[in-house]
């Protein structure tokens, strides 16, 4: 397994549509096994393929001790909202808004073998499931900001000189990311994670 380098905003491929998988061998579970390490070790509450430069519909998550992956998500949304909770995202670095959600989320997808998963996610899993599949639609949790937290976003990510950020490499710059996101972001401080 390995560290992926994370990559951040300003990236294409956090801009592209994802495509769906159709190969479901060893390079798939290798992709799976390397993004489930790099969430671990910049103690991330999600990550999208993309985020690590793989343009695939591809995620893993980590909430409150539920861990796994999803492949071809397709979600179900009730209707309702859940309480905003700040997010954060691992390729935007230093951010925190809160962001508007639906209650509850039923994705379905597969597994790294091709087997059909279903995973019910209420609060903080359905959150995380939404703004992950988000990514694979090339959408950051910064696009659903209104009004004056949508400003503030855009005038923080101006000056945040993210072009700089990039150029430094993986997982030492990865952890600093996640410290930065300890205890503040997503989630109020419950799991204190930045997807
Ligand atoms: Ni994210």
């Amino acid at each position: 397994m390995a560290i992926m380098n994370i990559r951040i905003i300003g990236d294409p491929v956090l801009r592209t549509v994802a495509e769906p998988v159709t190969e479901f061998g060893p390079e798939l579970a290798k992709l799976v096994a390397d993004m489930t390490e790099t969430m671990e070790d910049v103690d991330g509450a999600g990550l999208a393929a993309p985020q690590v430069g793989v343009s695939k519909r591809v995620f893993t998550y980590r909430i409150g001790g539920v861990e796994g992956h999803i492949i071809n998500p397709v979600l179900e949304n009730s209707e309702d909202f859940q309480p905003d909770e700040v997010e954060g995202c691992l390729s935007i670095p230093g951010l925190g808004f809160p962001v508007r959600r639906r209650r509850a989320t039923r994705v379905t997808g597969v597994d790294l073998h091709g087997n059909p998963v279903t995973v019910d996610g209420e609060g903080m899993l359905a959150r995380c499931f939404q703004h992950e599949t988000d990514h694979l639609d090339g959408i950051l949790f910064t696009d659903r900001l209104e009004g004056e937290a949508r400003k503030a976003a855009l005038r923080s990510i101006r000056n945040a000189n993210y072009d700089a950020i990039t150029e430094r490499t993986t997982s030492k710059r990865a952890k600093t990311v996640g410290s930065s996101f300890g205890g503040g972001s997503f989630g109020g401080g419950s799991f204190g994670a930045a997807e």
